[in-house]
């Protein structure tokens, strides 16, 4: 009789030790399995009758209840938590853990680096400033007069029109060395790492987003020599003593006169390829004797001091470094780009 059976399994389970994993998992097996006591009993009540149905089907939920109770206490006692046998018997502890994958450093980060740590040993500090900046700031104090053509060598995003004053966000470092020079007086001798914006269409030559690294050398007696000398120590460094430069004449609003700065090719040492198209040369930043109204500017005596300054792109001597030819590259948080740099503990 199903009533009997149900009584004696209660008994049976009542009075039953779990002491160890291997009981627990005997119990599990004989009682609570697909094909286990407590299904099998639940097959036999299909077959009685409504009559004794409605007396049974509690005495049989309450004895499945007893039996899922005793099984889930005995398993919390002794740490079982995974009733799945599989984990219960076969997590192997000898066997070796999952490593941590390292990151690497970004390779424009890298270079950053590197820049920052030879103008340091040359005595620059390094200032950083505001990445949305005023008119003021980004052109005026430098010497862009309003209207002026000029304002148009960099396309600007701008934030909020005010008269006389607009926000944008920077198109360019030399916002920093106004601040810089508005906060104090010379000597000032600082480089001024920082991301820019410019709203140019995304291509591989062109982001609408990049990174600068500005040089400020302002005190009495600052000449074109110092310049000269202070970048082509910083060349030799980057690039090895092999490298040649040269300056050519060029425009700027801040800086007079100003010059832009080749590298012999860092690819074909010179020779010729597609990288310096043919010509041995590669521009790689643009510099100049601080234009004395920007002194002006922002308080300091033109009389009494002289200053030179540059700037140059972080991707373009990451790009003359490793060889990489599309400025994508750098933001897309590809791993497969990213992890053929340096690897580092951060
Ligand atoms: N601000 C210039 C640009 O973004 C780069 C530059 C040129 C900075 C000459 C300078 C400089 O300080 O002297 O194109």
């Amino acid at each position: 009789m199903l009533q009997n059976k149900i009584q004696d399994y209660s008994t049976e389970v009542e009075n039953i030790h779990l002491d160890t994993a291997e009981q627990v998992e005997a119990f599990r097996l004989r009682f609570l399995v697909n094909k286990g006591i407590i299904r099998s009993l639940f097959e036999e009540f299909k077959t009685v009758s409504q009559e004794e149905k409605r007396i049974l089907g509690k005495v049989l939920n309450e004895f499945k209840q007893l039996a899922e109770e005793k099984f889930k206490v005995a398993q919390e006692r002794i740490g079982l938590s995974n009733t799945d046998e599989k984990s219960a018997n076969l997590a192997d502890l000898s066997l070796p853990g999952e490593g941590f994958n390292l990151g690497s450093r970004h390779p424009l980060s890298l270079v950053r680096k590197e820049i920052v740590e030879i103008f340091k040993k040359l005595g620059f500090i390094v200032a950083e400033g505001p990445e949305i900046e005023d008119d003021w700031h980004n052109f005026s104090a430098l010497n862009f007069p309003p209207e002026h053509p000029a304002r148009d060598m960099q396309d600007t995003f701008f934030i909020k029109k005010q008269e006389g004053n607009d926000i944008a966000l920077r198109t360019h470092t030399s916002s920093v060395q106004v601040r810089m020079m508005e906060k104090g007086q010379p000597p000032f001798r600082a480089i001024m790492p920082g991301r820019v914006y410019r709203n140019e269409a995304i291509s591989a030559r062109a982001h609408c987003f990049f990174h600068q690294v500005e040089g400020l050398y302002v005190d009495e007696g600052v000449s074109f020599a110092d310049l000269k000398q202070t970048l082509f120590h910083f060349v030799q460094e980057l690039y090895g003593a092999e490298t040649k430069v040269r300056f050519r004449p060029s425009y700027f609003p801040f800086t007079e006169p100003s010059a832009e700065m080749d590298i012999s090719c860092t690819i074909c040492g010179g020779t010729g390829c597609a990288m310096c198209k043919h010509t041995g040369w590669v521009e790689i930043l643009g510099c100049g004797m601080v234009d004395p109204n920007v002194l002006e500017n922002c308080g300091i005596d033109s009389k009494k001091y002289t200053g030179f300054a540059f700037g140059m792109g972080i991707e373009r001597i990451t790009n003359l470094k490793y060889e990489i030819k599309d400025l994508r590259l750098f933001s897309e948080n590809d791993v497969r780009f990213l992890k053929q740099f340096e690897t580092e503990i951060i």
